[in-house]
């Protein structure tokens, strides 16, 4: 079966796209097939951390929803494992201004994006669908969050953002997405880890199921690569193993 499992956070910057790249890149690494979707049309971005520009693109997401192409077309390999089967197929957002207004304008039909997801998933025999989602709640977020079978909100300490999380989480659970993660990213290296992870456990009564720190080689990085390939031992990484470890765990059947 394949795990549909979304990432969002209710406010921008909070390193959605790196940790998803991050995430998709790992399980590839451990033999997974991966589909990435740049489900942040509106301003997209986890292509450039993946190395794909706006010359490279070739079809994105917007020309499968206009009907220009296939589901398969607009899925690039964008790493592939060499010691096991594993890869990583990102579909990525359109990035030409002109494309974005429009598909703002007309919108599409919320039917074809969840055609999209399923047609994907079974043309490349996926075992993960990772979708990155725009932050704040739009009608494609909602729609991506319905359909999950795991949704890793990721928030900074931040108040901004513990307020926005709650909305996010409110809101997951209305719609009943089977399992909830946290990911604190941006933490200073300062902080009394233990003691934000309880804050925000009990705030939200909902685990952390890792903090990742706030990191200058990260920054530095500058969404250029993915970080985890040539930092394997680095906290970042280690953070982002763990959340791998929480969403590719055996789900127990209630008896
Ligand atoms: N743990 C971290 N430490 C330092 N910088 C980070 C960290 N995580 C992400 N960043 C940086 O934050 C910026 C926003 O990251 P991005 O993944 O684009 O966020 P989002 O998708 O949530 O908007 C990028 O410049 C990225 O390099
Ligand atoms: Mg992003």
């Amino acid at each position: 079966m394949t795990r549909i499992i979304s990432t969002h956070s209710f406010r921008g910057g909070t390193g959605k796209s790196n940790v998803t790249a991050n995430i998709a890149t790992l399980l590839a690494k451990q033999g997974n097939r991966v589909g990435v979707f740049d489900g942040d049309i509106q301003s997209p971005g986890i292509h450039v951390i993946f190395g794909l520009n706006d010359t490279s693109i070739g079809y994105t997401l917007n020309d499968y929803l206009w009907g220009n192409c296939k589901i398969g077309d607009a899925a690039h390999e964008v790493f592939s494992d060499d010691t096991s089967d594993g890869a990583v197929f990102l579909v990525p957002s359109s990035i030409k201004p002109n494309d974005i207004a429009r598909i703002l304008r007309e919108k599409y039909d919320a039917n074809d994006m969840h055609n999209a997801f399923r047609d994907l998933v079974s043309v490349l025999s996926l075992d993960y669908l990772l979708i990155d989602t725009h932050p704040g709640l739009n009608e494609e977020t909602l729609l991506s969050v319905a359909i999950s079978d795991a949704l890793i909100i990721i928030l900074r300490p931040d108040q901004q953002d513990f307020q926005g999380t709650s909305v996010t989480v409110d809101i997951a659970r209305r719609l009943r997405v089977p399992e909830i993660h946290l990911v604190i990213n941006k933490t200073p290296p300062k902080y009394d880890f233990d003691d934000v992870r309880r804050k925000v456990e009990s705030a939200y009564d909902a685990d952390v199921v890792a903090l990742l720190p706030l990191s200058l080689d990260v920054a530095q990085n500058a969404s250029a690569q993915v970080f985890c390939l040539d930092n394997p031992d680095h906290s970042f990484t280690q953070g982002v193993e763990k959340i791998v470890a929480a969403i590719s765990a055996e789900i127990p059947v209630p008896a």
